[in-house]
């Protein structure tokens, strides 16, 4: 059992392999926070102090009790209205214009098995896997009904939370903000860790102490966003890789959101976690109700390390779903960088016949091949191939590429429309624009109302004709704008507030529809590389392109940053060309390909134009890569040097769960002169287990390669790489 429930205390008990999570309920009903963290086999409600302090209200049932206040209390579901002047989780407004609610408890049910969210991604786990708790709460006044759940999932060490909201009252209830899940800490000093970034470089880790006051990461732009990403992590200061405290929280949604951690004034610490409450606003009708999306939780005693560990096993088995959840994804050549606008089918088929050479298992067409898009001006929303570019129909083109032994992948961005496109000219009210203003134009795109139902069923139409004749395996969804000027010209959403709301809902439903009629479809997210990296979009793809920068040392950083959160596998990870075309930068091949196989491996560069010894290396490549990718894969990641410190290298590590394999990755930074040895220190071995160096032949003890290292090699050249495979013996 992972709930318990014990009465007469009302004490709510959640535990997970390392954690337990605690909440009761109170003799005025109200529900609060008691502890989380570390297994204690005890009531952590001694933990609450009882004073009275000035300015911290009391409520009404109290009566005379001045000690009681919801603003020194930790709660377990923060609302407007009640006394608490913190950051709250919820705030209602009612036909009479009043603020805020009072919400008291009723009652809970625990189920079997891990709950779901209508219409929003979420983690999965059967019976034997995960329990749910619902705990019920409702305010008087408005009839507003909220469900707190928890999805308890022991072996996978995290806690699940969403939240539903009914109407069972008479009037309209409007939501102005409501968070999915919030931690309040009563005591200690803890270190934030957030993930920052902009378009070619995402997913940078910052570390900051958190002080009095609110810290605050978000995204206002309709998907998840370059700038932060949906997870955060607090920490003990002391917390490193392998040691000490850390939380982290997870959103599983793909649009705008907010994350917020705030010091109070008796150094209490409270995170939260949800919808962006800018500009959002969604009416509560009578009977209607209202889901929050998922965020999860989890708790390490262990470092850095052991938590993204946790993330990444649950994420890749009870997160994404599809054909090729577990088994090997087709290394994969997109033609974007090799010739962006400028192909033909004939050319496409050229690379074809080179990728077939290499060892490389698909072909990826990327933008271009559909309408009338030879420059990113035009095109978009006319999802029919253009015949003369590709030279015939989409499916001729594909039987070709298939009948060299190749898979097929396209390239699509459904929910963009150019001006210059048929579908603008005939439906422009499709396309955000606040009426009587010029819309914002980026890439010289719009963006189409995916909050009407029949916006999304026209463009599914599209994109299912072109899947329902040519033998399409992999798709790449693309977004290549935030989003402005949200209106929606339709009754559906008459206030404008819940449009960017319904607009990931309708965008889920294309997604879903794409799932369950196309099961054996490979997906792969992309928002102008990693602007929607997010475990929302993972529920779909298992695997985001990563990242527009495909500079080998610029993806040290951001696949740094991103494996905090995120499992290697789902990384879109890919070999370009040189020098780079993002920042001019050189690296050899085989460095590129050595960071590049931390991910989901592919090329994207001019097959044809490689010269012999490149095409020797690919070989080898691929051969690795096959032979690598169950570790790669399904192993254990272990971040061995923390790149926003080590400047002379990078180091990173895969390790299979019964440690009998391990794959250590380097790369050089920096280069000098007569240079010092540099030493790396594995992880994750079993001490006493011996492991042979595949190169050298050379054998180890798994205690040595953790606590001595290896010695680095010392050779001339820039940004040199090395990965060591060792396997026991
Ligand atoms: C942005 C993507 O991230 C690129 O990989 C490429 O698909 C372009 N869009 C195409 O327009």
């Amino acid at each position: 059992m992972a709930v318990h429930y014990e009465e007469p205390t009302r004490l709510f008990t959640l535990e997970t392999r390392g954690s337990v999570y605690q909440m009761k309920v109170d003799a005025f009903g109200f529900l609060l926070h008691l502890y989380y963290g570390k297994r204690t086999g005890e009531n952590m409600e001694y933990l609450l102090t009882y004073y009275d302090r000035g300015f911290s209200g009391n409520p009404y049932d109290v009566d005379r009790d001045r000690t009681y206040s919801m603003d020194a209390l930790p709660q377990e579901y923060p609302v407007w209205g009640n006394g608490d002047f913190r950051s709250p989780c919820l705030e209602t407004q009612m036909k009479d214009g009043s603020f805020g609610s009072d919400l008291r408890y009723q009652g809970y049910e625990i189920e079997e098995g891990k709950y779901k969210l209508p219409g929003l991604p979420a983690v999965y786990g059967e019976k034997d896997e995960a329990q749910t708790l619902k705990i019920y709460m409702t305010d008087d006044k408005s009839g507003l009904k909220v469900t707190l759940y928890y999805g308890v999932m022991p072996e996978y060490d995290v806690i699940t939370r969403a939240v539903e909201l009914k109407n069972q009252g008479q009037e309209a209830i409007w939501l102005g903000k409501v968070q999915s899940a919030c931690l309040d800490f009563l005591q200690g000093d803890y270190e934030w860790i957030s993930f920052y970034g902009r378009h070619a470089m995402e997913r940078t880790m910052q570390r900051v102490p958190v002080v009095h006051g609110s810290q605050v990461i978000g995204s206002r732009r309709g998907a998840s966003s370059h700038q932060y990403n949906p997870f955060m992590i607090l920490t003990a200061p002391d917390t490193t890789e392998t040691n000490g405290e850390c939380y982290g929280l997870s959103f599983v949604y793909s649009g705008s959101f907010k994350a917020e951690v705030a010091k109070d004034q008796y150094n209490q610490v409270r995170v939260s976690m949800g919808l962006q409450e800018e500009r959002f606003c969604f009416e509560l009708k009578p009977g209607q109700t209202f889901f929050a999306p998922e965020v999860v939780l989890a708790y390490s005693a262990e470092g850095l390390g052991a938590l993204s560990r946790q993330y990444h096993k649950l994420y890749r088995y009870h997160l994404c779903r599809g054909k090729y959840k577990t088994i090997p994804r087709p290394v994969l050549v997109n033609n974007w960088e090799a010739t962006y606008f400028d192909f033909t089918g004939d050319k496409i088929y050229e690379i074809g016949k080179h990728a077939r050479e290499l060892g490389i298992e698909m072909l990826v067409l990327d933008d271009g091949w559909f309408g009338k898009r030879d420059t990113d001006y035009s095109g978009l929303g006319d999802w029919e191939v253009n015949e003369k570019k590709v030279g015939g129909p989409l499916k001729s083109l594909v039987d070709r590429i298939n009948g060299l032994g190749l898979k097929f992948g396209l390239w699509v961005e459904p929910e963009m429309v150019s001006e210059d496109s048929d579908l603008y000219r005939t439906h422009p009210d499709w396309a955000f624009a606040i009426p009587g203003r010029k819309p914002i134009r980026s890439r010289s795109q719009l963006v189409l109302d995916f909050s009407r139902p029949e916006v999304v069923d026209h463009i599914y139409r599209q994109i299912s004709l072109i899947l329902d004749n040519a033998n399409i395996e992999y798709m790449k969804w693309d977004m290549n704008r935030s989003i402005a000027d949200v209106y929606s010209a339709t009754t559906a959403a008459k206030n404008q507030g819940e449009v960017l709301y319904r607009y990931m809902l309708g965008l889920y439903d294309f997604l879903e529809r794409l799932h369950v009629n196309y099961p054996d479809l490979l997906l792969e997210g992309c928002c102008g590389g990693g602007g929607r990296f997010d475990a929302g979009m993972l529920y779909y793809s298992p695997q985001i392109w990563g990242s527009d920068n495909t500079d080998a040392i610029d993806r040290i950083s951001i696949q740094y940053g991103t494996s905090f959160g995120y499992p290697v596998s789902s990384v879109g990870s890919h070999v370009s060309a040189t020098p780079n075309h993002q920042n001019g930068r050189i690296t050899s091949l085989q460095t590129r390909g050595v960071v590049a196989m931390a991910g989901s491996f592919g090329y994207e560069l001019d097959l044809c134009k490689l010269t012999e010894e490149e095409k020797e290396v690919i070989k080898l490549q691929i051969k690795d890569y096959h032979k690598y990718w169950d570790l790669i894969h399904n192993g254990d990641y272990y971040r061995l040097t923390d790149v926003t410190k080590r400047r002379d290298l990078a180091a990173w590590q895969f390790v299979s769960e019964d440690k009998k394999k391990t794959l250590i990755n380097l790369v050089m930074l920096e280069t000098h002169g007569n240079p010092v040895t540099s030493y790396i220190k594995a992880a994750g071995l079993a001490p006493e287990k011996k492991y042979r160096e595949e190169k050298s032949g050379r054998t180890y003890t798994g205690a040595a390669l953790m606590y001595g290292g290896l010695p680095v090699p010392q050779a001339q050249g820039e940004y040199l790489s090395y990965q060591f495979y060792l396997v026991e013996v």
